[in-house]
């Protein structure tokens, strides 16, 4: 098949998704991984913070993509994105993505970043961040997802704590609106 047929058709054709069938973190966590190259860095060797940034988007979503079984995800937010301690040339960095916490279309995705050393075997944790993808469907509106299932009491907490930190999210996002609407009027 002609690929831009493919493509085409992979974004006219949505699958159907049960969404009633939850799906486990387990079903959909990812790790990607790549070499540091010297196109990845500056001038003193240490890897640019939007590299790392990109390779979180990119992995994040294999995992929103896998979760939600839909063509087409977008980044709503970055939730957090901390730099704990650089990468340099030469290590491997990987992008370890769970999936946190599922709503009705859209999903937090927690990642840990971390760098190795592969002469030295030195593995450090270098960035987290929490980012959060809407499943979209084809005329581009937000689309359900299947629920996320907890496997034990650990995955439980996980998801727990996830819900919490949404609701601390919607309500500071009203606060600011409601600032916002007040600066305004001013
Ligand atoms: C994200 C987007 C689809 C939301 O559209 P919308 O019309 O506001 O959708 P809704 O208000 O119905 O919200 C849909 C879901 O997204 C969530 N959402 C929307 N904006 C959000 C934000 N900024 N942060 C976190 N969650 C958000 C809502 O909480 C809701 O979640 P739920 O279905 O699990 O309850 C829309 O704002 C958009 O297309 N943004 C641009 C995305 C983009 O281009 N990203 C960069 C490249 S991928």
């Amino acid at each position: 098949m002609n690929p831009f047929d493919r493509i085409f058709n992979r974004y006219r054709n949505f699958p159907d998704v049960d969404v009633s069938q939850g799906r486990s973190i387990a079903y959909s966590r990812s790790t990607t991984r790549r070499m540091m190259e010297l196109i990845d860095a500056n001038g003193h060797g240490n890897v640019h913070g939007g590299v790392i940034m990109r390779m979180v988007d990119e992995a994040a979503a294999i995992v929103a993509i896998k979760h939600s079984q839909s063509p087409t995800v977008v980044t709503a937010r970055v939730e957090r994105f901390d730099f704990l301690a650089p990468a340099f040339i030469g290590d491997v960095v990987s992008v370890n993505c769970t999936m946190h916490y599922v709503g009705r279309s859209s999903m937090e995705v927690g990642v840990e970043v971390t760098a190795e050393d592969l002469i030295n075997r030195e593995i450090r944790k270098i960035a987290s961040s929490y980012v959060i993808y809407v499943a979209l469907d084809e005329n581009r509106k937000p689309r359900p997802v299947p629920p996320l299932l907890a496997e034990n009491e650990e995955e439980a907490k996980i998801i727990e704590y996830a819900r919490q930190r949404r609701l601390r999210r919607q309500k500071i996002d009203e606060e600011f609106k409601q600032l916002q609407e007040t600066n305004d009027a001013q």
